[in-house]
C-alpha cells in the first residue's frame, strides 16, 4: 500500500498545534505496520532536519515556476518530501506573522497541492490523504485525472473552522477548473472554498474523533458545511488520534525526572521543578493547574479567566499557563500573572520543553474548549498523571471519563460558561484533597491505552476498503 500524506505541518520540523504531532506519529505508525508512507510538507524556515544537507533533491513542476523536493528517508520510517520553494515557504511564520495570515496563503498551499497531485500520479500512489484545508486542493487537481489512474483519496478534518476561503480572483493563478466554481464544487457564498470542494469529491472523509464526526453534521459545529456533510455522511468516519512516542513520562528527556504508572515518585520532582522554573511559591497542598494552548476562541480560555482569578485571590491553586494567540486572551493571562506573581505564571510564545514540563509537573490540566475535534493535550495529561478538566465536547468527551464514575480519569463539564468552568475547577480542587482516590484516578489515567497502533490500523483498513472497491 503506497500512501502519500499531504499536510502543512510535520513535527518536529513544523508545528503550530496538534496537526504536526498527528501527521508525524500517524505516518510513523503506518510505516511500522507495513505501509509505504511518504509525507509531503513544505520546507519552512528554521533548521533543516539531520541528513538534509546530503539528501537527494529532485524537481517538480510548480504552478508557475519549478520547485524542488528534498527527500529524507529513515530506515523503517516514512519517507519525507520537503517541498523547497524559498519565495513561498522560507518566511518567519508558517501561516503568517503578528496575528496576520499571509495574503498569498491560497497560493502557497495551492502550490503544495498541485505538486502533490503530480507526484501522486508520477509515483503511482494508491492512497492520497490530505489533511485540512491546506492540503484540500490536492483532491481538486486529482479529480481532473481519469478514474483509472487516480489514487483513492482521504480528506482528514482536524478543524472544520479553517476552510481556506478566498476570493475567486485565485481561480486562475491556482489553475482551478472554472466549471467547478459552483454549488456542486468549490464555490461557497461567492468565494473559493478549498475544503468545501474536497468534501464533495473525497472518496472518504475522516475526522479525528468519533464525537466530532457526529457533531460536524449539526449546525452548531458544522461551520456552514453541515448540510453538505450530512449529504455525504456515509463517507464520514471518526478515528481517534493517539499519542506519539515523544510524550511518555517514562522516557521524556525534557522533564526533570522520569516516572510511570506504579512508580510516580518522579512526578513530585517534576512538580517542584516546574514551580521553581515558573518562579512560584511552594504549592503545598494546593493543586497546580496547568494550561498549554493556542489562545483562540475555540479553546474557551476566556471562560476560564474569571474563575481562575477568584481561585488565585483565595490562594487555593497555583497556575502555570503557556500559550499564544488572541491579544485579549494573552493580556488576560498576563494580568493574572502580574497580579499574583507568586501564585500564577504565564509564558507567551511557543515552548516545546515547557509544554512537556507543565504536563509532567501539574496536578490538573485545564481545557475548557467550546469545540475540540480531538485534542491531544488531555491525552498527554492523562499519560503524565495530570487529571484534565475538559468540556464534554468532541474528542474531549470521547477520551476523558468523569471522576464521579468508577473509571474516572478527569473532570468533565457540560456548559460553556464561566460557571461551568468554575464548578469543574472546584470539583478538581476538592478531589485533589482526597489523595487516596486521587492517586487511583491518576493511575487509571496513566494506564489508559492511547497509542497509535489501533488508529493507524483503522486508517489502513479504510485505505484497503477504498482500494479494493
Ligand atoms: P490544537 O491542535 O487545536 O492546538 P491539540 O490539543 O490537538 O490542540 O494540540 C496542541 C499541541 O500543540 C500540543 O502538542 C501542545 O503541547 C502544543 N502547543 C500548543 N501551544 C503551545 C505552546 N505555546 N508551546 C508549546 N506547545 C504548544
Ligand atoms: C486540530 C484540532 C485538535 C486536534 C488536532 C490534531 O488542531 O483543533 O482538536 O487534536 O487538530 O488532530
Amino acid at each position: 500500500m503506497k500512501v502519500l500524506q499531504v499536510a502543512s505541518e510535520f513535527a518536529p520540523y513544523s508545528k503550530t498545534g496538534g496537526l504536526g504531532d498527528v501527521t508525524a506519529a500517524l505516518s510513523a505508525e503506518l510505516a511500522r505496520q507495513g505501509a509505504e508512507v511518504t509525507v509531503l510538507v513544505p520546507r519552512y524556515a528554521g533548521s533543516l532536519p539531520d541528513g538534509a544537507a546530503g539528501a537527494r533533491r529532485f524537481a517538480v513542476r510548480g504552478l508557475d515556476s519549478p520547485m524542488e523536493v528534498i527527500e529524507l528517508t529513515t530506515p523503517g520510517g516514512p519517507r519525507i518530501w520537503l517541498l523547497d520553494q524559498p519565495r513561498l515557504y522560507l518566511r518567519s511564520g508558517i501561516y503568517g506573522e503578528r496575528g496576520e495570515g499571509y495574503a498569498d496563503n491560497p497560493y502557497r498551499f495551492g502550490a503544495m497541492c498541485h505538486a502533490a497531485a503530480q507526484m501522486a500520479l508520477e509515483f503511482g500512489f494508491d492512497i492520497v490523504q490530505a489533511h485540512d484545508w491546506q492540503a484540500a486542493l490536492t483532491l481538486e487537481y486529482l479529480a481532473e485525472l481519469p478514474q483509472a489512474v487516480r489514487p483513492a483519496t482521504v480528506l482528514t478534518l482536524h478543524n472544520l473552522a479553517f476552510q481556506g476561503r478566498c476570493s475567486p480572483d485565485w481561480i486562475a493563478p491556482l489553475r482551478l477548473r472554472p466549471e467547478r466554481f459552483g454549488v456542486e464544487g468549490y464555490e461557497f457564498w461567492g468565494d473559493v472554498n478549498p475544503l468545501k470542494g474536497a468534501i464533495g469529491i473525497a472518496d472518504a472523509i475522516t475526522t479525528v474523533s468519533p464525537g466530532y464526526a457526529r457533531e460536524i453534521l449539526t449546525p452548531a459545529f458544522g461551520e456552514g458545511l453541515d448540510g453538505l456533510l450530512r449529504g455525504v455522511s456515509a463517507r464520514v468516519t471518526g478515528i481517534l488520534n493517539g499519542i506519539g512516542g515523544e510524550w511518555d513520562p517514562a522516557t521524556d528527556p525534557l522533564i526533570a525526572a522520569r516516572y510511570e504508572a506504579g512508580a510516580t515518585e518522579g512526578k513530585a520532582v517534576c512538580r517542584a521543578e516546574l514551580l521553581r522554573e515558573a518562579g512560584l511559591d511552594d504549592a503545598g497542598l494546593r493543586p497546580v493547574v496547568g494550561m498549554v494552548s493556542r489562545l483562540t476562541r475555540q479553546k474557551g480560555i476566556d471562560l476560564a479567566l474569571r474563575p481562575l482569578e477568584r481561585l488565585l485571590e483565595r490562594d487555593t491553586i497555583r497556575l502555570i499557563a503557556l500559550g499564544s494567540g488572541d491579544a485579549d486572551l494573552e493580556a488576560g493571562l498576563a494580568e493574572l500573572a502580574a497580579r499574583f506573581p507568586a501564585r500564577a505564571s504565564y509564558q507567551t510564545g511557543y515552548a516545546e520543553g515547557l509544554a512537556h514540563r507543565i504536563e509532567a509537573g501539574a496536578d490538573l490540566f485545564l481545557m475548557p474548549s467550546r469545540y475540540e475535534p480531538c485534542g491531544l493535550n488531555q491525552l498527554y495529561s492523562m499519560r503524565y498523571g495530570t487529571l484534565p478538566i475538559v468540556r464534554a465536547v468532541g474528542g474531549l468527551a470521547d477520551t476523558v471519563t468523569d471522576f464521579a464514575e468508577p473509571a474516572g480519569t478527569g473532570f468533565v463539564f457540560e456548559e460553556a460558561s464561566e460557571a461551568g468552568v468554575a464548578s469543574a475547577l472546584d470539583r478538581g480542587i476538592a478531589a485533589f484533597a482526597q489523595q487516596g482516590s486521587w492517586q487511583k484516578a491518576m493511575d487509571r489515567a496513566m494506564r489508559r491505552p492511547a497509542d497509535w497502533q489501533a488508529p493507524a490500523a483503522a486508517y489502513l483498513n479504510l485505505y484497503s476498503n477504498l482500494t479494493t472497491r
